[in-house]
Parts: C-alpha cells; sequence; structure tokens
C-alpha cells in the first residue's frame, strides 16, 4: 500500500525548508505542502500562549489539505505546543523537530555534555533538556538563547565579522563548559553552521534536527506503509506557501532549501486563520 498525499510542514517562516531538503534526499518522490508564516515570525521571541495561538492555526491550515503526516518544522513551536498539538489532531501523525534532534544528540555525546542553543522561547522550555533526560537522565545539558542569530541570518550576514562576534558572545561559554555536542535548536541556524563551528572549534559536534525529523518521517511513513508511490519528483509537484513576501525572501529560500524555490504562493492572514 502507498499514500500519495502531501506531507504538510509548517515554520514560522522559511527555516523550515531545511527540513524539506532532508525529505527530498531521503524520500525524492513525496510531495510537500509547505506553509511558512513569514507575516508573523519571528515567533521565538513571543509568549507560549501566543506561539500556542500561531501554531494551532498553522496546523488546522494544513489539516484542511488533506495531508498524511505533520511536521511541525520550527523549534519553537515545537518546543511550546507540541503536544496540545497532538492532543488536537488525532488524525494523522505530528512530529516536532526536538525529539529527533535530541535522540541523535545522545547517541552523539561521549563527554555526555551536550549544549543547546535556540530562541528564548525553546530554551525558556527545556524542551531538549526535557527529551534528553527521558533517554538518559545523567547528562549535562547547558541551553543558551541566542537572539541575534535570527536577525542576522535574515539580513544574509552568514559570513560577517559582526556574526563571528556574536557567535562567539553566545558561544564561548559551551567550549568552557566541555559540552562535545551543540544542537542548533533553531530553524535558522544551520545556515550559520561554518561561523559557529568555526568559533567552537572542530571537536564540538554541531547537531541540525533537519535530518533527523525527516529520518523519523521516513520511519513513520514506512511503519505505516504510507510512502508516496512515486519515487522521483516530488519537490515539482510541492506547493510552498508565506504569508508575507519579504525582502530577501528569494535568497533566503534558496539558502534554506539548497535550491532554487519552486512556484511560491502568498495567503493571507485572514485565510490562515479562519
Ligand atoms: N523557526 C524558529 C525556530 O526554529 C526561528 C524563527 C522564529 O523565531 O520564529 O525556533
Amino acid at each position: 500500500m502507498s499514500d500519495a498525499r502531501p506531507i504538510g510542514v509548517f515554520d514560522s517562516g522559511l527555516g523550515g525548508l531545511t527540513v524539506i531538503r532532508e525529505i527530498q534526499r531521503l524520500m525524492p518522490g513525496e510531495r510537500v505542502l509547505y506553509l511558512g508564516d513569514t507575516a508573523r515570525c519571528p515567533y521565538g521571541e513571543r509568549s507560549e500562549d501566543t506561539i500556542t495561538t500561531f501554531g494551532l492555526q498553522d496546523a488546522k491550515f494544513l489539516m484542511d489539505l488533506d495531508i498524511k503526516l505533520l511536521i511541525v518544522a520550527c523549534n519553537t513551536v515545537s518546543s511550546v505546543a507540541l503536544q496540545n498539538l497532538q492532543q488536537q489532531i488525532k488524525e494523522i501523525p505530528v512530529i516536532g523537530v526536538v525529539l529527533p534532534g535530541a535522540r541523535a544528540a545522545v547517541l552523539r555525546t561521549a563527554e555526555r555534555k551536550i549544549g543547546v542553543i535556540g530562541t528564548a522561547a525553546t530554551i525558556r522550555t527545556n524542551s531538549y533538556a526535557t527529551a534528553i533526560h527521558k533517554i538518559d537522565k545523567d547528562i549535562k545539558v547547558y541551553g543558551k538563547p541566542c537572539p541575534l542569530f535570527v536577525p542576522l541570518v535574515e539580513e544574509g550576514l552568514l559570513d560577517s565579522d559582526i556574526t563571528r562576534l556574536v557567535a562567539q558572545h553566545y558561544l564561548y561559554d559551551m567550549i568552557d563548559l566541555g559540552v562535545d555536542c551543540l544542537i542548533l535548536g533553531c530553524t535558522h541556524y544551520p545556515l550559520l553552521m561554518e561561523v559557529i563551528q568555526g568559533t567552537v572549534g572542530n571537536r564540538m559536534q554541531l547537531l541540525d534536527s533537519a535530518l533527523w525529523t525527516a529520518k523519523e518521517a521516513q520511519d513513520i511513513l514506512t511503519a505505516l506503509d504510507a510512502l508516496s508511490p512515486d519515487t522521483n519528483g516530488g519537490i515539482s509537484k510541492s506547493s510552498f506557501m508565506v504569508t508575507d513576501l519579504t525582502t530577501h525572501f528569494e535568497v533566503l529560500a534558496e539558502a534554506f532549501l539548497g535550491q532554487q524555490i519552486p512556484a511560491i504562493e502568498k495567503i493571507s492572514l485572514e485565510e490562515l486563520v479562519k
């Protein structure tokens, strides 16, 4: 049996396209419906109530389009509202990015010291530490909010002295603490991989949740016998929707997706929250 319906993926903005990139690598036949709530991005500095409301609206919008799996490709929504979403949506599996990233980090840390960087909301909820401690409660987890990274990425400052200075400001602590595995707990941070690795040195492994989330999606669809009947061409049949076409939109989208973005549709916030 197979299931030709698309996978729904949403993020507060364009960062969740990193998850699509990995889905395409692992399951090139899968069609995806992507929603990026660029009009209301960033979510990461907002209150938990607002993040939950936005997350539920994003999820409902995609649910109405008949998807077979929902991926919350936003660390902030995954940290704050995943359980709430899973309780409300019973028809299909709903997964976030936190658990796959946490599992991968546990397998990788030799020193049993994991660092997590993310938005203020992600770090405040302790979501990664909770997930890691469910697997191994003795691992030390050090969280650090890095709120300036998202605007730096949005400005396209991926390889600049300002970004390097900010990275030093945030990350030198992780070296002092003896962290050997650092989770990039925000969809934007993989784009700063080189700067971050240059700052913390090669002995610290960087972990991007996107790949592990795509792997979890593949495992779930395989177990449910719900992979697409197609083995190729998923991306060309996918739909990309955003709530605002922002200034650096195309450049950013391409950087996150790793290829030119296929046709994009702007939907209004009224359509999203109806
Ligand atoms: N998508 C968010 C995350 O992964 C980053 C951008 C935002 O703050 O909305 O946490």
